[in-house]
């Protein structure tokens, strides 16, 4: 893989198209050495992205629940995003935004330690490889939890929140598994490291309660999906115990799409007709011109889930 310091084309940076090799931050930023810094993952399929304007709502929100503001609107870092795409002639990427606190103040207290923004993007067609969603991934239950929403900024898509992330995830690595599928602090089930998850009972839609993690876009779009196609979604705590009774098991996140799991510690799944279902609705509605999405003019976080 090419490092990612060391790749052609174009970062915007504090409002300025730089060329991707020379966008650097000083290594003396608050974001970097307290974690003070939020991000969005994007996709563009064909040229678009994928609810673009939810995502950077979602960056303004995350920051501001970590106490700082974006200094550049949402329509501003959406034409951004665009511009970033045309310029690189990019059509089915990943685009990564975010916002950091600078240099200006070192210390717990950041109140003028500034804010770094940034938007890259980068060609990326698929998270996992065709055979491993043939046959779908495999977690391991993760001995690190989600913590609880008065412990950590639960709701901020925060890099802070990603430590336990990585352990998770190597950990699962270490003993073959694709991915972890972490617990909340009370031992539910939540989500696994960068995708929340569904079960399917008796033909049912089952998903966590998003009370201590993130409530994906994807998520959201999977639970409209489904209703769409007649299928009704439970939102409610699931235990461990829970996943025996589940006939298909699957993940969804911008990066994963809708992945099938074969298997989650001993229990196994077959992939069947309900994700393979929604994983083609899926496929379909970011493919779509806006206009003509399934879901178009829905704010996906408008109505209880
Ligand atoms: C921890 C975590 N949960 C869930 C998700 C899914 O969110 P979305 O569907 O908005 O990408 C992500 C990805 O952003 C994530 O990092």
């Amino acid at each position: 893989m090419i490092p990612f310091d060391n790749r052609d084309g174009t970062i915007w940076l504090n409002g300025q198209f730089i060329p991707w090799r020379d966008a650097k931050t000083h290594t003396i930023a608050h974001g970097l050495h307290y974690a003070s810094l939020v991000f969005e993952g994007e996709r563009a399929y064909n040229g678009r992205i994928f609810r673009l304007q939810e995502h950077h709502e979602r960056l303004h929100r995350s920051a501001e629940i970590l106490d700082f503001q974006i200094p550049y609107s949402v329509q501003e870092l959406n034409d951004v995003a665009r511009e970033l795409l045309k310029r690189q002639d990019l059509k089915d990427a990943y685009i990564r935004p975010a916002a950091w606190r600078g240099s200006g103040q070192m210390g717990v207290s950041a109140h003028n330690a500034g804010v770094n923004t940034v938007i890259a993007a980068w060609q990326w067609p698929s998270y996992f490889s065709p055979e491993l969603l043939e046959k779908g991934i495999s977690l391991k239950i993760s001995q690190w939890r989600r913590p609880a929403p008065d412990t950590a900024p639960v709701h901020s898509k925060a890099a802070g929140l990603y430590m336990i992330c990585t352990l998770a995830k190597h950990q699962a690595e270490a003993h073959g598994f694709t991915d972890a599928l972490m617990l909340d602090w009370r031992g539910y089930l939540a989500e696994a490291t960068g995708a929340n998850i569904f079960l399917v009972i008796n033909g049912k839609l089952h998903t966590p309660i998003p009370d201590c993690f993130l409530d994906g876009i994807t998520r959201r779009t999977v639970i409209g999906l489904a209703r769409l196609q007649g299928r009704e979604v439970v939102e409610e705590r699931l235990a461990p115990d829970d996943l025996a009774r589940a006939s298909e098991v699957f993940i969804c996140g911008t990066a994963a799409e809708v992945t099938p799991v074969g298997k989650i510690d001993d229990y196994n799944f077959t992939p069947g007709e309900v994700t393979r279902a929604l994983a083609e609705a899926y496929s379909r509605e970011v493919r779509l011109p806006e206009q003509e999405q399934a879901l178009f003019g829905q704010n996906l976080y408008g109505v209880a889930a």
